[in-house]
């Protein structure tokens, strides 16, 4: 009875062959689309929070939360090439789990894309403040954070998160081709940072290296705890998936993209990791008792006014930067993080409105969510809602608790996925896999078993919001999917079929390509 109401794969073959979008990403693009989605706040602002929670050993964390993603994406592969279909980790659970697991990943993908938008949005606000003050036109310091954070209205993360949704609703395709350049300017920005940073390493910076230690299950500190944490830094690389109805040849394609783009990443990650820790240190901020404050808590933005510690940063790469005199290049990286953020957040919005509109075409939600715009061909009434909520949220929490929050749901998901592997590889052994886990019965339990240790080191308060996230969730499908779900009795013809007009030109959207 768990598995109730599964979708046969091949009628979700059929649907999208019947939809047809057009077919013209490539590996290169898709590489760059992730790329593009996984680069941002992570390594730009979540590393002062990482060192934060762990000190230097944040370098250790950078290499749990990769490992835990190169797991996890491995069976993403597997799942994206046998069903290249938009959803997701949503349409993958529907086709194996069945109806009620789907909607609860779903579910979860609403907290890794649209609160994971609100994060970016964050981290881009850190920076332009930051660029805002050092030209002398700082905003008056109360619209620059949010409450938690010391202050009242976030108001640039706000105002980035309307833009970007402006952007997505009168023609993502402009704004996309434009993502391919930011994609170059923040790999430059990157570079840079190490250039500069790497050879400025000292040995004293990295004692003591675990301030921290490992940290315990709830409480969101220590190197387990900052894994938790940085393991958005990684966050994005499904989003390659995402695309699968967009891509040429996706069984080739698809896995090429998400390897890729995650190996390009991590090795950039661990560079700047290294040199922010050994150039400056990482040392975290201690309460009276000695115990490490926690990240977007009002006690640790109280022990950071004043302060010059990374991990007191809002635009820590910059920091750096200038810590190191070299304040042009931190304004350059300043600028290089404000210009190209913005591409995150548009991609992070771009996947939440693909998700809710298969949810939509199975009938799980309104089918008002798949109108499509008749002169902008985008699906504007999910972009503009989920537009509003970004900005919103985006405008009161700050960046750490907010990537927390969306790192439950997309490690949730991750978890879902790797089970599905699993099953499918024992209900359809003979099903044709372009691209096999290796090691399946390895890869694909310790995936599950990693994702489940970042996710027991979040804190307590980022997954009581997660059940109480998952709570509301259940409480609409109670009321709505259930009922008006393609697959409950007596409803035909299904929205996913031919009834669907007109099909959406998504292929517009993540063109990334020259
Ligand atoms: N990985 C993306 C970022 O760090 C979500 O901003």
């Amino acid at each position: 009875m768990l598995f109730w109401r599964v979708k046969p794969l091949d009628q979700i073959l059929e649907t999208a062959s019947r939809k047809s979008l057009k077919r013209q990403l490539g590996a290169f693009q898709l590489t760059m689309l992730g790329i593009g989605a996984i680069i941002g706040t992570g390594i730009f602002v979540l590393t002062a929070e990482a060192g934060q929670k762990a000190g230097p050993a944040m370098m250790v964390a950078f290499v749990i939360a990769a490992l835990v993603c190169a797991l996890a994406a491995l069976a993403y592969a597997e799942l994206a090439s046998m069903l290249p279909v938009s959803g997701s980790a949503y349409t993958y659970t529907y086709g194996v789990l069945g109806e009620g697991l789907a909607w609860a990943v779903g579910w979860a993908l609403v907290l890794e894309y649209a609160v994971a938008a609100c994060a970016v949005s964050v981290g881009w606000s850190g920076y332009m403040n930051g660029l805002l003050i050092s030209v002398g036109y700082p905003l008056p310091e109360y619209l620059r954070t949010g409450p938690m954070d010391g202050g009242t209205f976030n108001l640039l993360a706000c105002l980035i998160a309307l833009v970007v949704t402006v952007l997505l609703v009168i023609g993502t395709s402009k704004s996309a081709k434009v993502n391919a350049v930011l994609v170059l300017i923040k790999v430059a920005a990157l570079t840079a940072f190490i250039i500069i940073a790497v050879p400025a390493a000292q040995d004293p910076n990295f004692k003591p290296f675990f301030p921290t230690g490992w940290g315990s299950p709830l409480g969101g500190i220590g190197v387990l705890g900052a894994a938790a944490s940085i393991f958005f830094a990684y966050v994005g690389f499904d989003a390659v998936s995402t695309a699968a109805e967009e891509t040429k040849n996706p069984n080739r394609n698809i896995p090429i993209g998400l390897i890729a783009s995650l190996a390009v990443c991590t090795v950039f990650y661990l560079l700047v990791g290294y040199g922010a820790v050994g150039s400056i240190g990482s040392q975290p901020m201690l309460d009276a008792n000695g115990m490490a404050l926690h990240p977007g808590s009002p006690e640790l933005a109280a022990a950071c006014k004043g302060s010059e510690a990374l991990v007191c940063s809002k635009e820590p790469l910059a920091h750096v930067l200038r810590m190191l005199g070299f304040a042009t290049w931190g304004n350059m990286i300043g600028l290089a993080a404000a210009l190209a953020l913005p591409s995150v957040i548009l991609m992070m919005i771009f996947g939440q409105t693909r998700i809710f509109f298969t949810m939509s075409r199975d009938g799980l939600l309104p089918t008002v969510l798949s109108k499509v715009h008749t002169r902008f061909h985008t699906p504007y009434v999910v972009t503009i809602i989920t537009g509003i909520f970004v900005a919103a949220f985006a405008a009161w929490f700050p960046v750490g608790v907010l990537a927390d929050i969306s790192n439950s749901g997309t490690l949730f998901a991750f978890v879902m996925v790797s089970i599905a592997v699993m099953i499918l590889r024992k209900k359809q052994p003979d099903r044709p896999r372009p691209f096999r886990t290796p090691m399946v019965w390895l890869v694909c339990p310790l995936a599950i078993l990693g994702c489940l240790l970042l996710f027991f080191n979040l804190s307590l308060y980022t997954l009581s919001l997660f059940v109480g996230w998952a709570v509301i969730g259940m409480v609409v499908y109670a009321l709505y999917g259930y009922r008006h779900s393609d697959l409950a009795p007596g409803r035909s013809p299904p929205h996913g079929g031919p009834t669907l007009e007109p099909a959406p030109p998504f292929h517009e959207g993540p063109d990334l390509g020259p």
